[in-house]
């Protein structure tokens, strides 16, 4: 009996949430798979009630969960930066969810905006770190709101932290598939500190401990141009936080939108959070019209963190058909159904 926190958030989260737990429920039924959820209600609605955004008892217990499953943090009422930071950020730091896994992949039907490019081309994963880097939050202001004032934001990068994203790194692309391509993205030539670390931690141990496994390094700002000319060159890409937050939007976006990119915050040894990658939508909230479907795949990837493989992969599948050969678009309200009816979709493709 797995045990799964639920946090549906903020916007159009949990609207998207009631259609992934929906088909998770019936893909879990056909395979005996036994789990209970609790619900939480972070987000922006309870702070502005409260000011709560995540007490220490609430997350004593997501410490007791398998698994969690993210909607959408972000409030129109609230400063950018309090949620964010004070729940998404502080969920990933506190649980050590130190991999931010954001598979790329073009599914059957979806409209690509690069030309001549399928399914066959867009085919990747970026392998994010997320627990360090400019969002560990060093910094400060000195003489702040005056004309001398001065703002120092430092990127921290350590070997510990480094290593362990490149062994998860190197460990996923050994099994993803028999390509074993590993591209380092990073800024060698400007950022000399940083990835200088990163880069003799990449060869050492791609040397020792992967010796199978062909090693890339790019800059990212050639990455940019690469996923948008040759996506197909790419097997599994590695970076920093913040590099990994910027290429992972340009990656939603080739795959065909914010509507279908799923990702985890992964701590291989403890707990493990999936969310939608797209944000809470605010305009779309309560209109049934945000398309469920990287919910869905999040969904999947929970289940298939769990060892779930039967229910991922099924679920995976039905949401292919379901791009393959019923939307209209992936984009909300140009779906050609509500987002109910998506998820009911999904759960009719399930077999
Ligand atoms: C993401 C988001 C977050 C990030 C924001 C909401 C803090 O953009 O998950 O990519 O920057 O990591
Ligand atoms: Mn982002």
């Amino acid at each position: 009996m797995y045990k799964l926190a639920v946090i549906p958030g903020d916007g159009t989260g949990p609207e998207v949430i009631r259609e992934a737990l929906k088909v998770m429920k019936a893909s879990c039924a056909r395979h005996g798979v036994k789990y209970e959820t609790t619900h939480y209600d972070f987000g922006g609605d309870r702070y502005l009630r409260t000011g709560e955004i995540l007490p220490e008892n609430e997350l004593a217990q997501l410490r007791k969960a398998d698994a969690i499953l993210l909607g959408a943090v972000g409030h129109p009422d609230v400063k950018p930066g309090i949620l964010e930071k004070g729940l998404l950020l502080r969920l990933r730091f506190e649980l050590d969810q130190y991999i931010n896994l954001r598979p790329v992949q073009l599914y059957p039907g979806v409209d690509c905006p690069l030309k001549n490019k399928g399914p066959a081309e867009i085919d990747f994963v970026v392998v994010r770190e997320n627990t360090e880097g400019l969002y560990a939050g060093t910094g400060g202001f000195l003489r702040k709101g005056t004309p001398d004032e001065v703002a120092i934001q430092t990127s921290i990068n350590t070997r510990m932290g480094v290593e362990r994203c490149l062994r998860f790194a190197f460990d996923y692309c050994r099994t993803r598939n028999k390509r074993k391509e590993l591209t380092l993205c990073g800024k060698t030539n400007v950022l000399t500190f940083a990835f200088d670390l990163w880069e003799r931690a990449f060869n050492e141990i791609g040397q020792k401990e992967y010796p199978d496994v062909k090693r890339n390094y790019a800059h990212v700002d050639a990455i940019c141009m690469w996923m948008v000319k040759n996506p197909e060159q790419f097997d599994v890409i590695v970076t920093d936080n913040m590099f990994g937050d910027i290429i992972t939007d340009l990656g939603a976006m080739i795959q065909g939108g914010m509507g279908i990119a799923a990702g985890g915050n992964i701590n291989p040894k403890g707990v493990s959070m999936f969310e939608p990658i797209g944000g809470s939508a605010p305009k779309y909230t309560g209109k049934n019209v945000i398309n469920p479907l990287a919910a869905i795949g999040a969904a999947a990837m929970l289940m298939n963190s769990l060892g779930e493989k039967a229910v991922a992969g099924e679920i995976e599948t039905a949401i292919k058909f379901v791009t393959g050969n019923k939307l209209k678009s992936l984009s909300a309200g140009k779906m050609g159904y509500s987002t109910q009816e998506v998820g009911d979709l999904v759960v009719a493709a399930l077999k």
